[in-house]
Order: C-alpha cells, then structure tokens, then sequence
C-alpha cells in the first residue's frame, strides 16, 4: 500500500517536472531578460502552482508563512522542492512573490 502511494506520488512529481522544465523552456526562450516576469501572479501561476495547487507540493498560499521563510525554500529547496536561483527569480521577483503568497486566501477547491 505504501509502495503503490510512492510510486503515483512519483509519477505526479514526475509529470510537474516535466511541465515546469517545458515552462522554463518556453520563458528563456521568448522573455527579454530585464522583464522576465510580468509579476509575482504571473511567477506563482505559472511556477509554483504546477506543484502546490495540485498536491505535489503541500498547499503554501493562505497559511501566513513568512515571506523570508518562503524566499528561503524558493532559493534553495529542500527534498521534492526545487531551488530556483536569482537568473531564473531574480530578487525583487522573489521578495514580491514571497509577499504575495504570504498574504494571499487559501486556494478554492
Ligand atoms: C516541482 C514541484 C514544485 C515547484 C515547481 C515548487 N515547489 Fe515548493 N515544494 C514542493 C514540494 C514537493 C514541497 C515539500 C518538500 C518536501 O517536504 O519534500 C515544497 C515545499 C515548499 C514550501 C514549504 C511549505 C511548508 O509547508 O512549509 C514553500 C514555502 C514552497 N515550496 C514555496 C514554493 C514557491 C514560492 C514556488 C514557486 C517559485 C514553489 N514552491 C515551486 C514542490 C514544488
């Protein structure tokens, strides 16, 4: 029973890696670097949402976390979380970003 929930828990972070390695792609390819992102909506959406909107990774937004402790996480990772750096999130994207989780509703299902 544990074993069959390891592997579809796999395969999930699986198919979010994929999906986030296709939006990398897709972004490096067309943004300019000095306007990367639009916003921090648009970072979340499109990065983070892959994995904590779907179960991959725990739910983040309307907990209140701190938004040190998420830049934290989003810098360097942490087991199925990955590290993104200051090329790909620079650091005013990531303060903002960190905010706007910090102070956003939990998600509705
Ligand atoms: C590929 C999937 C994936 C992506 C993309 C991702 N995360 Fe995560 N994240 C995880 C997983 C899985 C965990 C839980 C780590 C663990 O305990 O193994 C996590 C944990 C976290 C935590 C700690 C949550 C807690 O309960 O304390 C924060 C904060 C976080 N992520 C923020 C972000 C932000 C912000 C982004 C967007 C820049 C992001 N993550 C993108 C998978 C992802």
């Amino acid at each position: 029973m544990s074993l069959s929930m390891t592997c579809r828990c796999g395969k999930r972070i699986f198919a979010a890696c994929a999906a986030v390695f296709l939006a990398l792609l897709s972004v490096s390819a067309f943004a300019k670097e000095d306007d990367k992102w639009r916003n921090e909506e648009e970072v979340y959406a499109k990065i983070c949402a892959y994995c904590h909107d779907v179960g991959v990774g725990p739910v983040i937004k309307g907990r209140q976390l701190t938004p040190t402790y998420i830049a934290a996480w989003v810098r360097h990772g942490w087991k199925a979380m990955p590290a993104f750096s200051a090329a790909f999130i620079d650091d005013k994207t990531l303060q903002r970003l960190a905010e706007y989780v910090s102070q956003s509703a939990p998600p509705q299902q």
